[in-house]
């Protein structure tokens, strides 16, 4: 989704802007622009299409100056355009504004200031670069505008602004949204994410809700009334690895191999922290998942092994829906919410209310000093590094694991479930093996259908709506994935001959069941796909799987389906990595 970045020293900004650009790509965008300041003008590009297009469509490499902003941007309000493309910029071409959400109330705001302004896009941003102007040419400087602005505007929003009038400084804001600030000497960063700037410095300061941020050659943060508020400078400790695909097609099938790697290093866990989680999540009187999307799917895997490991039933919500349940949650509510950005908002406006209503927040993420992982009262991190493909996979595998070990240590079994993860961890490689030629074979006899289903049983019922999810996120083809035994309660219906159906069933106690649904489609003349360790005459193909522990096959079960959604992608012509009209991080609701 959207993406900020700024950048103010002695040295050209265009290079850096682009390369933080560069870096948040991964998040998805429709279209991408930077603006520079330099000898009092304003030099701005910005376009539809792909950063590199833009990039040599506008010489952006080329835009002189030493400060600058930069962006890009997923369409919400107004269509994928060039002058929808941020930055925007004032009547005068003075001051340009790059913004990351959506302000709620700008029609009311647009109406008020169009007889003397002259909008240029559909953009809900665009206000913002207009108010500016109208509180400069009143004489205020860029932040004390900036502050006025945020008075006029509700919405959730980063937003990062520069004037010809103020060269050498850049001013931000944020309400709800990410922003993150890092400093090299006298090299000045912020961006909406730190992946922006990380192989320049590890420097970070987060910026808070209401903040308005001043970078020029110091760094100074005032609340919304101007008085002065620290916000500490922290290292963070992460590596910074240049995204490559490292000899792979895509960055998806690359985050599919590296899962053995992602799950071993979600198990270094600080075994105190773990032990303390395990124990309040016990003693809570309710316990409430909340998550989107594979986030989601994850915590239903982790609902499951709370109950059957360990006694505890827990309710999983999603993100987008969980505040509306804020009249049962209070202060004996333990929330916990699973999130590989850590900036979905939809998670984060349910756990802000929950908060509110006195909840204990504990999170699971993956970007480090990510917004929830800052509002929650314990948090761990998945380890996993970053994630590029715009579908989940290897996030999905260390959220599993994290949630084995909780769930194996509210069971006072902590180190058993640790080696048992690390064992069916060792298989894994085996799968994706196994399995790779199978499953392209497969695609090619399924990527014409328009629609496939999932089913499942018990805890595989999470990896059957995962399957399908995976499948509909990057192939394009419909697909749903069910407990096995609602099917004949609406979507046999849809069963057609040569409907491609996935059956999960593994050799446990749920074989024979599932089995036996699988037969209703098969009357109906579905094409079955059967994932499990044993071929069955049922199944038309066959994707094979390891035996192992009830408990542990969606570990197994999981790791082809991404493989079938991957090669069926790629069957249909589509870029698995970026996904049409989808985001990476969800930062707006
Ligand atoms: C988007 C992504 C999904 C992801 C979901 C939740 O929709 O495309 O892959 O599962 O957001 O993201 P989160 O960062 O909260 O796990």
């Amino acid at each position: 989704m959207c993406g900020i970045v700024g950048f103010t020293s002695d040295e050209p900004a265009a290079p850096v802007l682009l390369r933080g650009l560069k870096c948040l790509e991964y998040r998805g965008y429709d279209s991408a622009g930077i603006a520079t300041i330099c000898n009092g003008q304003l030099n701005c590009g910005k376009d539809v299409g792909k950063l590199d297009e833009v990039c040599t469509n506008h010489n952006l490499i080329g835009l002189v100056g030493n400060t600058g902003i930069g962006h890009v941007r997923w369409a919400t309000h107004g269509g994928v355009t060039m002058e929808n493309a941020h930055p925007h910029c004032d009547c005068k071409q003075e001051i340009a504004v790059v913004h990351n959400g959506i302000i709620d109330n700008y029609e009311e705001l647009r109406a008020e200031l169009r007889s003397e302004h002259c909008f240029k896009s559909q953009t809900d941003t665009e206000i913002v670069a207009h108010l500016l102007e109208e509180y400069v040419e009143e004489g205020l400087s860029l932040e004390a505008a900036m502050r006025k602005v945020v008075r006029r505007i509700r919405g959730t929003y980063s937003i990062a602004a520069i004037s010809v009038r103020e060269p050498g400084r850049l001013v931000a804001t944020r309400k709800d949204g990410p922003l993150v600030v890092g400093r090299d000497g006298n090299r000045k960063f912020i961006a909406s994410d730190a992946l922006a700037f990380m192989e320049h410095t590890h420097d970070v300061a987060y910026v808070e809700d209401g903040d308005i941020v001043v970078l020029d050659e110091d760094i100074v943060f005032t609340n919304e009334d101007g008085a002065a508020v620290d916000r500490a400078f922290k290292t963070i400790d992460w590596r910074w690895d240049e995204p490559t695909k490292q000899g792979y097609d895509y960055y998806m099938m690359k985050e599919i191999t590296e899962t053995p790697d992602a799950i071993r290093c979600a198990l270094e866990q600080d075994k105190d922290l773990i032990l303390d989680m395990a124990m309040n999540i016990l003693r809570a009187k309710q316990v409430v998942f909340t998550a989107c999307g594979t986030s989601r799917y994850a915590a239903l895997v982790g609902r499951y092994l709370f109950s059957r490991l360990a006694g505890k039933f827990c309710d999983v919500i999603m993100g987008s829906e969980f505040h509306y349940f804020s009249d049962s949650v209070d202060k004996n509510t333990l929330v916990i919410a699973i999130s590989q950005s850590g900036e979905t908002a939809d998670v984060i406006q349910g756990v802000k209310k929950a908060r509110e209503n006195g909840a204990t927040i504990f999170s699971m993420i993956n970007m480090i000093g990510s917004s929830i992982a800052r509002m929650s009262d314990r948090s761990i991190y998945l380890n996993c590094g970053p994630e590029i493909g715009v579908a989940a996979t290897k996030s999905f595998m260390s959220q599993l694991a994290i949630l084995y070990l909780l769930a194996f240590t509210m069971a006072n079994r902590m180190d058993e479930g640790i080696q048992k993860v690390r064992d069916v961890c060792d298989t894994i490689e085996g799968v994706i093996e196994t399995n790779g030629l199978r499953v392209e074979r497969i695609a090619g006899l399924t990527k014409h259908n328009n629609s496939c289903y999932y089913i499942a049983r018990g805890i595989n019922f999470a990896i059957a709506a995962e399957g399908a999810l995976k499948l509909k996120e990057i192939s394009y083809i419909h697909a749903e994935g069910m407990p096995a035994g609602e099917l004949k309660h609406g979507t046999l219906a849809l069963i057609e001959k040569g409907t491609p159906v996935v059956v999960i069933c593994p050799k446990d106690y749920t074989f024979e069941e599932t089995l036996a649904n699988a037969a209703e489609t098969k009357a109906r003349g579905a094409f079955v796909i059967g994932v499990s360790e044993e071929n069955h005459a049922m199944f038309d193909e066959w994707i094979e799987i390891h035996a192992t522990e009830e408990i542990f096959y969606p570990l197994v079960t999981v790791v082809p389906l991404q493989l079938l959604a991957y090669y069926s992608a790629v069957a249909r012509g589509n870029d698995p990595d970026r996904p049409r009209n989808l985001a990476k991080s969800v930062t707006v609701k």
